[in-house]
């Protein structure tokens, strides 16, 4: 095993996000330094819920566009549907894992409760992601709490899967994620910027500034009038709170700021400020699709060549 690989797949459920960017996009490019890097487009997890595939194509084609433009060439970029080895061993899971505790899953619950006819790839998600995971034997895994619980059906399909069939995976420590910022929803700040949440609140990475200014200038703040409205406090300003972390994150400063007019005149600013870099690199990327999805191609077979033995390992212990 690799001790410093590291794997992270973004599912195209919808446009990439500020949050995003701030949260994940930033920490995996840092990353790039010290760990061989697989970064993933999961669009096979895409398929869990009902979506046109014109708007699924052009969210993949769009994200896979967005990763290059923010600076993660220095890792193997790839598809999760250009690699069978991920869909192949999460079938060999599902023969280890029992529907009882895949019902078990808090995400499954929740989501399911909300639909009327649920796909059976929503109850399996989380063997998939168990397959994205191991066939890279990476030795950590960092997760968020939302994913905690997936991590650990992970950890158990593996330990019961080596206890069953032999030694074949390696089985991952969770670790925590480093603290990037957690960017929430502008006009529902207890809530985070989702790219799968309402538009109004979430800032896209291709917003064009006059969007990004209408959604800044939109965002919720408080009733506050007194000398020192523009202060932090997640309890009771959640959404000042908010504004200034983005501000800060943004490589703005908060310096000689006493009204919200002038705190989101900044925010919109440093926001637009940070995007214009990644926005002309995107414009750029774009107008050459065949140099993308080239970078993807050959992302793809790195990956194959990567997770054959694994692949082959599980499939030669349970006698096929
Ligand atoms: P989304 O809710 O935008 O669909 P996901 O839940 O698919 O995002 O998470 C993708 C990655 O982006 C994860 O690494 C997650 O931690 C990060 N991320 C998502 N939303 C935010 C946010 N509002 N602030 C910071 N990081 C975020
Ligand atoms: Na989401």
């Amino acid at each position: 095993s690799t001790p410093s690989r590291r794997l992270s797949l973004l599912t195209p459920s919808g446009r990439l996000t500020l949050g995003n960017l701030l949260g994940a996009l930033r920490p995996m490019r840092a990353a790039q330094a010290g760990a061989e890097c697989f970064y993933g487009i999961s669009d096979l997890h895409a398929l869990t819920t009902p979506r046109s595939p014109d708007v699924l194509r052009a969210a993949i084609t769009e994200q896979s566009t967005l990763l290059l433009a923010a600076g993660l060439d220095a890792s193997t970029l790839f598809r999760q549907s250009q690699v069978p080895a991920h869909a192949e061993l999460s079938y060999l899971l599902e023969c280890v894992a029992t529907t009882g505790e895949l019902g078990r899953m808090i995400q499954f619950k929740e989501k399911s409760r909300r639909q009327q006819s649920v796909r059976t790839s929503l109850l399996t998600y989380p063997v998939l992601m168990a397959a994205d995971i191991l066939l890279y034997r990476p030795t950590h895994v960092p997760v968020g709490d939302d994913q905690r619980q997936h991590m650990e059906l992970t950890r158990d399909l593996a330990l019961r899967f080596n206890t069953t069939y032999g030694e074949v995976f390696t089985v991952p420590e969770i670790t925590v994620p480093t603290a990037g910022a957690r960017v929430m929803d502008l006009a529902d700040p207890t809530s985070k910027m989702s790219k799968s949440g309402p538009d109004a609140g979430a800032i896209a990475l291709l917003d064009p500034p006059d969007v990004v200014r209408r959604k800044v200038a939109r965002a919720v703040t408080d009733s506050d009038t007194g000398p020192a409205a523009v202060r932090s406090d997640r309890e009771t300003k959640p959404g000042v709170t908010n504004l200034l972390e983005i501000l800060t994150a943004c490589g703005g400063s908060p310096e000689g700021i006493t009204t919200y007019g002038a705190l989101k005149a900044a925010v919109t600013d440093a926001v637009v400020a940070e995007l214009a870099p990644l926005q002309a690199r995107y414009r750029e990327l774009a107008a050459d699709p065949v140099h993308v999805s080239e970078t993807y191609r050959s992302g793809a077979e790195r990956c194959r060549e990567v997770t054959a033995p694994v692949l082959a390992a599980a499939r030669t212990a349970m006698g096929l």
